[in-house]
């Protein structure tokens, strides 16, 4: 019999401070960067997003997600034997926000760690999971995307602070005789590392370099659209299915305009997309669990859809799952 994975709940969480567009603009026009609800909502379709407040970090908000995912699951903590955890703002330089998370959890024993893909953190994470799983190293594994994303933005750079928030989301993903995960595909161009990073590196007691995010922009917005579309068709053909099959296509939550641009290539109407990029900005690692669990939570997503998860980010990274929930 073959063996696959399967996710069998899933939570998410947000931290209480929620900043408009409007808040934030006035926020930092007190420090004399200028910007408006109007060009934000125009140029990304944010509206607010949420900001951990100082001390919670992303093992605190992954313990959230995490135990609402656990819940909807019917699952303990023990009872899961593998956390894998997609940030690329974790607590420390080391040890993993997966081990800090597997003992806030109160569990010891299972393999823990981290997955560090930017934005494309989450589907990189579930492709791991997924392929322990198959392959027998794990039958019940947490895969959690959580961020504090706040911690690294430049808020006198107004090209890029008004873009991100904090969140997590997390799934269990349980060993199944039916799929489950039907297809995954990942890949990497590190050529392109200087137009999404934060350059700053720990040496000798200090910090060198910029430990804050940059960002061109127009050259991501560029590469994201396609190559969303090239992952999109590869996990598809590796599945045997067509575009005409997927229920909800979940992409990595940037902007909207890469959201509109990716779903017209794939010609898929957007009340197919799910959309909480309004909400939470882009939120990095925990966008596309984040979107998974509202939709669920929301009655949108229901059981047995297919979904089309993508994420693109920083590295340059990205990839793609197609799965039956
Ligand atoms: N408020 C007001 N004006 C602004 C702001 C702001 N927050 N930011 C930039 N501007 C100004 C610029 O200074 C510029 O002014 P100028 O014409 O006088 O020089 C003008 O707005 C246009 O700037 P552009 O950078 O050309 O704006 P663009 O339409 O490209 O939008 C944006 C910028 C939203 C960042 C867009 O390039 C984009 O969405 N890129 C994709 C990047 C992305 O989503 N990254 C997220 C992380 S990566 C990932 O998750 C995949």
């Amino acid at each position: 019999m073959s063996r696959y994975s399967r996710i069998t709940g899933t939570g998410s969480y947000l931290p209480p401070r929620r900043l408009t567009n409007a808040e934030l603009a006035a926020e930092l026009a007190s420090q004399g960067v200028e910007t408006s609800d109007d060009w934000i909502v125009e140029r990304t379709g944010i509206r607010a997003r949420h900001f951990a407040d100082p001390g919670v970090n992303s093992s605190d908000l992954g313990l959230e997600a995490a135990r609402r995912a656990l819940e909807a699951a019917g699952r303990q903590a023990s009872e899961i034997d593998l956390i894998i955890v997609a940030t690329s703002t974790p607590d420390m330089v080391f040890p993993s926000s997966a081990a800090i998370l597997q003992h806030k959890l109160g569990v010891a024993g299972c393999p823990a760690f981290d997955v560090q893909a930017v934005c494309s953190g989450f589907v990189y994470a579930l492709t791991v999971a997924d392929a322990m799983i198959k392959t027998g190293t794990a039958s019940r594994a947490l895969v959690v995307g959580a961020e504090v994303f706040s911690r690294i933005l430049d808020f006198k750079d107004r090209t890029t602070c008004v873009l991100f928030g904090d969140g997590a989301g997390a799934v269990v993903l349980e060993a199944s005789d039916q799929p489950g995960i039907l297809a995954t595909d990942l890949h990497a161009d590190g050529k392109h590392v200087g137009i999404l990073c934060v350059p700053g590196h720990v040496s000798g007691g200090q910090v060198l370099g910029s430990p804050m995010l940059r960002m061109d922009g127009q050259a991501v917005f560029k590469l994201a659209v396609g190559v969303l579309e090239e992952a999109a068709r590869a996990v598809l053909a590796k599945a045997g299915r067509t575009e005409a099959d997927i229920d909800w296509l979940i992409p990595h939550q940037a902007n909207i305009r890469i959201m509109q641009g990716t779903a017209r290539k794939l010609k898929l109407p957007m009340d197919k997309v799910v959309v909480t990029v309004d909400q939470h900005g882009n939120t990095s690692a925990a966008s596309i669990p984040l979107a998974l669990d509202s939709a669920v939570r929301s009655g949108q997503i229901k059981k047995g859809d297919t979904l089309m998860l993508e994420g693109v980010g920083g590295g340059f990274t990205w990839g793609a799952v197609l799965l039956d929930f």
